[in-house]
């Protein structure tokens, strides 16, 4: 269960409403402000091609902010691609915090690690490469600190398996981001996707009910057509 596998989506594709994205860039240019080395992670995904399937600048931030505002100095993410995700979060650590991003292709982990470093951040953020799973278990046979946010943004399949780890790996407090919460509105019709649809469905099931974990589901809009994200918090 731990391997990649690609997205095979069958006849569901995003396909963003013109307005959606020229608001997407206006607030990108007008609010949120991305800095160089943001622009070159992306370009680098591109270059390499790598599927465009990083969070939106508008999104980005609000990881950093919510990093900031949840005062978190140790970061997991799960899911790194280019690293665009990452460096946003890194941004919003203290001096002395953490980031530690789980990777399973090294091709995706070397173009991180590249970006993190051209983004000043190399000290702050650690690359893991290999299957999550396997990582978030080594993570806790280390004994590491408890991270105080956790990002999910890998595999759907395993989106239940990560939110049981963000709670093991957490501590009561701690923030939970999970992408990709809507998915096209999946819900409405799984067999659109009989990949991801158990996946992405299964995971807001249990973020409904699991006893430590209180959750909300945002639905989105824009170059990434319609989608959202869950935000928890561990009791
Ligand atoms: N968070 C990134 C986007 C991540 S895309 C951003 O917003 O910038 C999803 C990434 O998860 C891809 O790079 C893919 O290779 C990786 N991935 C998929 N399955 C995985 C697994 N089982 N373990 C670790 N990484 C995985
Ligand atoms: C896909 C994955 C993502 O994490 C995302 O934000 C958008 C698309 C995908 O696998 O297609
Ligand atoms: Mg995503």
């Amino acid at each position: 269960m731990s391997e990649h596998k690609p997205s095979a989506r069958g006849p569901f594709e995003h396909k963003p409403q013109a307005g959606w994205v020229a608001v997407e860039d206006f607030l990108t240019e007008t609010v949120v402000h991305p800095d160089a080395a943001l622009q070159r992670a992306v370009q680098s995904a591109t270059d390499a091609g790598m599927p465009p399937i990083e969070v939106t600048p508008n999104a980005g931030k609000l990881l950093k902010l919510l990093v900031q505002v949840s005062g978190a100095r140790r970061v997991l993410e799960i899911g790194t691609l280019a690293g665009f995700s990452a460096i946003w979060m890194a941004q919003g650590l203290p001096d002395g915090g953490r980031l530690v991003t789980c990777e399973y292709l090294t091709k995706h982990a070397e173009i991180a690690r590249a970006n993190v470093a051209a983004a000043g951040l190399a000290d702050k953020v650690e690359v893991r490469v290999g299957p999550a799973l396997d990582t978030l278990a080594a993570l806790h046979a280390e004994g590491q600190e408890p991270f105080d946010f956790v990002f999910i943004d890998a595999d759907k399949e395993n989106n239940s398996n990560y939110l049981d780890w963000a709670v093991r790996l957490g501590r009561p407090g701690t923030t939970v981001v999970l992408d990709n919460a809507v998915w096209e509105g999946v819900v409405l019709d799984p067999a659109m996707d009989q990949v991801n649809a158990p996946g992405i469905i299964g995971a807001l099931e249990l973020l409904g009910k699991h006893p430590q974990l209180d959750a909300t589901v945002i639905q989105t809009v824009g170059s990434k057509g319609w989608d959202g994200f869950a935000l928890a918090r561990v009791r």
